[in-house]
């Protein structure tokens, strides 16, 4: 069955008839991978366990580990993407997916503990962002993207201890990586992140609802306009509560939506790709640099 959003990971995705029943077989036979692969089921089974009403993880069934390779055998579910759920969604079920992804990062903070994360987790992750820019041949000889991760390097080194809820995270919460079921969004694709903080989910909602990434990956037509008026519609929505409701928010946010863009930038291959993150990170420069010390 062919699958119309793909990730990066080169994982290798299958629908299977088995016991009477579907199930979603996701294998890796990339032994550098299978670590990776083996901390997405653990997650998933922790989230899965988890009851969070309308927001719900895909049940694993099976985590298959050798050496070379790992499967995680799950629940399909049946679905549809985010294009297809937006093309359709009237208001009132955008106003309860806004109501779940509020609810959802709010369990997620009340599981989380206030903690000092360090300014060096920030400064390295750029240390090693402008190493990967120097190493990626797309990138090296390109005298914007090399000024944007000197202008970043910048920023980094002023941002300093970051005191945030830390705890609890799902690692990748974009469009791509949730189900929609009707009113019920099912959350796959989990991901050890460099901080696990719910920052960081919100960080990822938003480089959909703000930056539309995922539109970019999606290979068949839609209706921009609609998809955009949806997704600003969402994001105002969560960028005002969590504004109004917390410090670590209006503190870290763009700094971090800045160092998330950069990691996407470090591995970019492609122009189209290119050139759109240059605009981003260029605009979330002059956005940060225009902003009025607090
Ligand atoms: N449990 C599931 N039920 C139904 N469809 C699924 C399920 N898991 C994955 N899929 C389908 O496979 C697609 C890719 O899955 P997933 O996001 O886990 O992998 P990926 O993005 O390719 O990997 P990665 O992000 O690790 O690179 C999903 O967008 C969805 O269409
Ligand atoms: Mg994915």
């Amino acid at each position: 069955m062919k699958l119309d959003i793909q990730g990066h990971s080169g994982c290798e995705i299958a629908i299977v008839h088995e016991d009477n029943d579907l199930h979603i077989h996701k294998s890796t036979y990339d032994p550098a991978y299978v670590p990776r692969l083996i901390n997405q089921a653990n997650k998933q089974i922790a989230a899965s366990k988890i009851a969070y009403q309308n927001i719900r993880v895909p049940k694993v069934f099976e985590v298959v580990q050798n050496e070379k390779d790992a499967t995680i055998k799950m629940e399909y579910i049946y679905s549809k993407n985010f294009v297809e759920y937006f093309e359709n969604a009237g208001f009132e079920q955008i106003k309860y997916l806004i109501g779940a992804i509020k609810y959802f990062i709010d369990l997620e903070i009340d599981a989380s503990e206030m903690k000092t994360v360090p300014s060096c987790i920030l400064t390295d992750k750029m240390a090693d962002v402008a190493r990967k820019v120097q190493n990626n041949v797309h990138l090296k000889n390109d005298k914007v993207a090399v000024d944007l991760v000197i202008q970043s390097q910048d920023i980094m080194n002023k941002v300093g201890d970051m005191v945030m809820p830390v705890g609890r995270c799902h690692g990748d919460l974009t469009f791509s990586n949730i189900l929609f079921n009707g009113n019920n969004y099912y959350l796959i694709d989990f991901l050890d992140s460099f901080i696990e903080s719910p920052l960081l989910d919100i960080v990822k909602i938003r480089q959909d609802t703000a930056y539309m990434w995922s539109t970019l990956m999606y290979n068949k037509p839609f209706d921009k306009v609609r998809l955009s008026i949806i997704s600003s519609k969402i994001d105002s929505a969560i960028d005002e509560y969590f504004k109004e409701n917390y410090e670590w928010y209006r503190r870290y946010y763009m700094p971090l939506q800045l160092m998330n863009f950069l990691r996407i930038l470090q591995y970019a291959h492609e122009d189209r790709v290119i050139s759109y993150l240059k605009n981003v990170i260029s605009s979330q420069l002059s956005f940060i640099n225009n902003q009025k010390p607090s």
